[in-house]
């Protein structure tokens, strides 16, 4: 697939989109300058899936977040924000499931007060009622705001069951981005991906390519996204799209198999695929690093 880049690539592809990865293994991210009046970091974590049942998928179903969020209250720094990228919650046909499950997601990841937590809905937390439930516990499903000279825009791809942005929310997207300059930075985040990665697999968005379009004029653009549960790198034309992994259960890479099933458990290997990210925000040369973090067993 032309979308499938190593990693050597990716730095090529990243030096020219202004963005760095930074693997776990590696420590380059410390090189990187670190101003802290006017860089940041943040933290992703995508796809918890809260209310989701599959031992041989995940037999730490109940503790797999419970453990992220202990990393995170650990951190010596502290992110100025945290962002959930979707699909909090695994869906249920029976709305009082769904409801129950949002209220347990809601109730741990209450532990995260300290910090500003952000959310945005996944096709499983949206997609039966138009977000109509999402919203009474989590609030608007697109939104913007501005930290430290970056724009972010999170955009919902999930609430409308055909998987689209929807004319009205473009229209509000375009609207945004008429008060941005050129060289404004901006970041977007948003469930699946805008552009089409499998859509056999239901990972596209039926009209992204319409909000990248927007999106083009402007030199600095990055993208960070969930739904596939795996990392991925991607570009179109200069704007960089990173998917993120998910909490709950690994996701196979895109038409490695036949069928779109999750990737199970190697018990000696726990977690292996599960994780979250840091992305650093340097204001010089407007780069972001991303690093990624596993979860570690012996968290409790
Ligand atoms: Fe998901």
């Amino acid at each position: 697939m032309d979308d499938q880049i190593d990693r050597r690539e990716f730095l090529k592809l990243a030096s020219i989109g202004g963005v760095v990865f930074v693997s776990t293994l590696s420590n380059q991210h410390s090189a990187q300058a670190f101003s802290p009046k006017k860089d940041f970091f943040f933290v992703q974590l995508s796809d918890t899936h809260w209310g989701f049942d599959g031992k041989k998928v995940n037999p730490d179903a109940k503790g797999t977040l419970p453990k992220a969020i202990k990393e995170l209250q650990g951190l010596e720094q502290k992110p100025e924000f945290i962002v959930f990228t979707g699909d909090l919650t695994q869906i249920s046909d029976d709305a009082s499931v769904r409801k129950q499950r949002m209220k347990e997601f809601k109730d741990i990841v209450s532990e995260l007060s300290s910090f500003k937590v952000l959310f945005m809905p996944g096709e499983h937390d949206a997609s039966l009622d138009n977000g109509e439930m999402y919203k009474e516990f989590f609030g608007a499903t697109h939104y913007t705001w501005d930290h430290k000279g970056v724009h972010f825009i999170v955009i919902d791809n999930v609430s409308d069951p055909g998987g689209i942005i929807g004319k009205t929310q473009l229209q509000w997207l375009e609207d945004d981005l008429k008060l941005q300059k050129p060289d404004a930075n901006i970041v977007v985040f948003t469930h699946r991906p805008l552009f089409d990665l499998y859509p056999q697999w239901d990972w596209t968005t039926k009209d992204g390519d319409a909000a990248i379009k927007l999106l083009m004029p402007f030199k600095n653009v990055t993208v960070f996204y969930g739904h596939i549960h795996q990392e991925h790198h991607h570009f179109t034309g200069h704007i960089a799209h990173h998917s993120a992994k998910s909490l709950m259960l690994p996701m196979p890479p895109a038409g490695s198999v036949p069928k779109r099933e999750p990737i199970l458990w190697v018990a000696n290997e726990p977690y292996k695929g599960l994780g979250f990210r840091e992305v650093k925000s340097l204001t010089k040369n407007r780069t972001f690093t991303i690093e990624e973090f596993g979860i570690n067993a012996g968290t409790t």
